[in-house]
């Protein structure tokens, strides 16, 4: 595995590879890797030769009271895994290779981005789409691949990679789970014994969803009723917000038609966490994939 610093050197290595034909794949992250980003690499792996992992803290997709500087940075730890799984090449830049000085350019994918996580974290999907399209520009990828926890951050790259014609696509993964359902997430380190067991009440919410469904219920007032419920009774958690919306233009839903996903972000102790479950019409019924 090659560790790569810079953008000169991360595009003369991604230009070689294209020259030579070769599928090339990138898996963006942030760090602090844990079995979802893995399952990432994996399916990368499966469909790309090479396969480039980024690691960058993207200090745009940040609010000023977010967790920006305590964000575990574990980059040793990251290339020693990623080596061992077998990946080419590991691109760590440090910030100023990303944002040089005068830096002004950013982009947003208008409509996708303000609501939901977008109105919680005003700015967030602009920072995201900004490093995403810096970085796809560096490594042009025939494949980049995303997880389906961030749903709505999948939904708007797939969105600016259409638009921008990009020529990359985009592969959503399954979301990781803990035994116990919870999603893996860099920021469940950050929980503590208490909160780590009130966590898996945004899993057992989206489990209830399922079940209630399976049981014929259709209405989504109704649905999210039973969400909120059980979210605002578990201790130490508070709900930001529970929608289901239509997967394609995150348009809130009053009733089960077209292929939709339940969004939820709560905040466990102070640790803000978000989780989803997709419904997709299968014949009379609903398949439910959390
Ligand atoms: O999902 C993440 O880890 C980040 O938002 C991403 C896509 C790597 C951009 O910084």
């Amino acid at each position: 595995m090659e560790l790569i610093h810079t953008v000169a050197w991360m595009k003369q290595v991604a230009a070689d590879a294209r020259r030579s034909d070769r599928l090339l794949g990138l898996v963006p992250t942030m760090g602090a890797l844990h079995e979802g980003h893995l399952s990432l690499v994996r399916e990368a792996q499966r469909q790309c030769s090479p396969v480039v992992v980024s690691i960058f803290v993207n200090p745009k997709q940040f609010g000023p009271s977010e967790d920006f500087q305590k964000y575990p940075r574990t980059l040793e730890a990251d290339a020693a895994t990623l080596d061992n799984l077998g990946v080419d090449y590991v691109f760590a830049p440090p910030p100023e290779e990303i944002y040089p000085p005068g830096f002004r350019t950013a982009v947003t994918v208008e409509g996708l981005s303000d609501r939901l996580e977008g109105r919680s974290r005003p700015g967030h999907f602009r920072g995201v789409t900004t490093v995403v399209l810096k970085l796809f520009e560096i490594v042009q990828p025939r494949f980049a691949f995303f997880g389906r926890k961030d749903a709505q951050q999948a939904r708007i790259i797939r969105q600016m990679t259409g638009d921008l014609d990009l020529g990359t696509e985009i592969v959503v993964c399954p979301i990781v789970r803990e035994p116990d359902g919870l999603a893996l997430s860099s920021r469940n380190a950050y929980l503590s014994a208490s909160d780590r067991r009130a966590a898996t009440v945004l899993y057992r919410s989206l489990a209830g969803v399922r079940r209630e469904i399976a049981a014929g219920e259709r209405d989504v007032v109704h649905l999210l009723a039973s969400v909120r419920k059980m979210i605002e009774a578990e201790p130490g958690v508070s709900l930001d917000y529970a929608e289901v919306v239509d997967a394609d233009s995150l348009d809130p839903v009053i009733a089960l038609r077209k292929t939709c996903c339940v969004l939820l972000a709560a905040r466990v102790g102070s640790t803000r966490l978000i989780d989803n479950a997709l419904i997709e019409p299968a014949g009379d019924s609903f398949n439910v994939t959390i």
